[in-house]
């Protein structure tokens, strides 16, 4: 880098390869043989590439299809049993007990097919989640229990707090399986120590607080908005820096992710991103077809273009607003 005499900085060519590969960094192609997750063939519709596999279906009888300890980390957002609108599929269940009993199935099914390496991150609403840590500790592992935190300015209560987090669990087989957590790939700027230029005088000789941290388990993302560009049209789509942070942190560049209950395939397009293998399982035909875009295997289907246009999630109330 060369410097000019107002003191402003001018980049060479080479500095600017420099920052380029530094922001970009570039995985090596994958091409994986999908059939080999199988026990059984798949009968549902289903397209491929090299390194994307989506399927239209229901996630239990493909989980059902597939082989034991086939995949190294699974994220499961399954509905919420809160009534949210999936178009052909609802999210309503007749009880919570039912809901629970129904999220134990998949929770089996998807931790039979999880490498003994391996590790799922599910999510469910805030009171839903409780009956199922209390099944996961007892039969599995609690690995960590992660709050996924956002502001909303939109649609605010007068009779009771906001609800701006969820939660999500992070598990894995057992306590002594070992698992990947690839904390150098995740580090978040560190703003208590650092950022005031504290010196740390536990260390000797004392050292300047270090400006970069592993993240802790409250995790500040924004929601999904109209205006950014990853939004799809999709209710309770994820963002991108979350399944960023969690493939990053539980997968190496290879590896299978899975994600049952893919809606808009954000974990499949960060898992491709990111030089790994997505699969990933949705009964909305409307939502495949955003898969097979977002995770680059097909740009039509059926002589259907899929070119991204954007409507507007929700125009619903909160239950408070609406005064229920
Ligand atoms: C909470 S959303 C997932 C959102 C996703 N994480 C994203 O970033 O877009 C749950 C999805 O599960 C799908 N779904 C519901 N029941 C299913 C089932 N039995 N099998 C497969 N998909 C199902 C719904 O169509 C919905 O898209």
């Amino acid at each position: 880098m060369s410097m000019i005499s107002d003191g402003q900085m001018v980049l060479t060519f080479d500095d600017v390869l420099e920052v380029e590969e530094a922001s970009f960094k570039v995985y090596p192609e994958v091409v994986f043989d999908f059939d080999k997750l199988f026990s059984e063939p798949l009968t549902e519709e289903n397209m491929r590439s090299n390194n994307s596999l989506a399927i239209l279906g229901e996630s239990l009888s493909v989980l059902k299809k597939m082989k034991d300890k086939s995949v190294q980390l699974i994220f499961a957002d399954a509905p919420y049993n809160i009534g949210k609108d999936f178009g052909n599929n609802s999210d309503k269940w007749e009880s919570v007990h039912a809901y629970i009993e129904w999220c134990k199935t998949w929770i089996d099914e998807c931790m039979r097919v999880l490498s003994d390496t391996g590790s799922m991150y599910f999510m469910t609403a805030t009171q839903h989640m409780s009956y199922l840590d209390v099944y996961v500790s007892e039969k599995y592992n609690v690995l960590c229990r992660i709050i996924w935190a956002y502001d909303s300015s939109g649609v605010q209560s007068k009779k009771m707090y906001g609800s701006l987090y969820e939660p999500i669990l992070m598990i894995n087989k057992n306590k002594k399986a070992s698992y990947i957590f690839n904390h150098e790939d995740i580090l978040v700027e560190a703003k208590t120590g650092a950022k005031r230029k504290l010196i740390d005088y536990r260390k000797n000789p004392p050292q300047p607080y270090s400006t970069e941290k592993v993240p802790g388990n409250v995790w500040n993302f924004s929601r999904v908005r109209f205006k950014m560009d990853e939004y799809e049209n999709h209710p309770t789509q994820k963002p991108e820096a979350l399944l960023e942070r969690v493939v990053k942190a539980s997968s190496n560049p290879g590896d299978v992710v899975l994600d049952p209950f893919s809606g808009s395939f954000t974990t499949s397009a960060m898992a491709v991103r990111l030089g790994r293998v997505g699969v990933g399982i949705d009964l909305n035909e409307e939502y495949y077809e955003i898969g097979l875009r977002r995770t680059g295997i097909a740009t039509e289907r059926n002589g259907k273009s899929l070119e991204k246009v954007k409507t507007r999630k929700t125009n619903a109330k909160s239950k408070y607003v609406r005064g229920e």
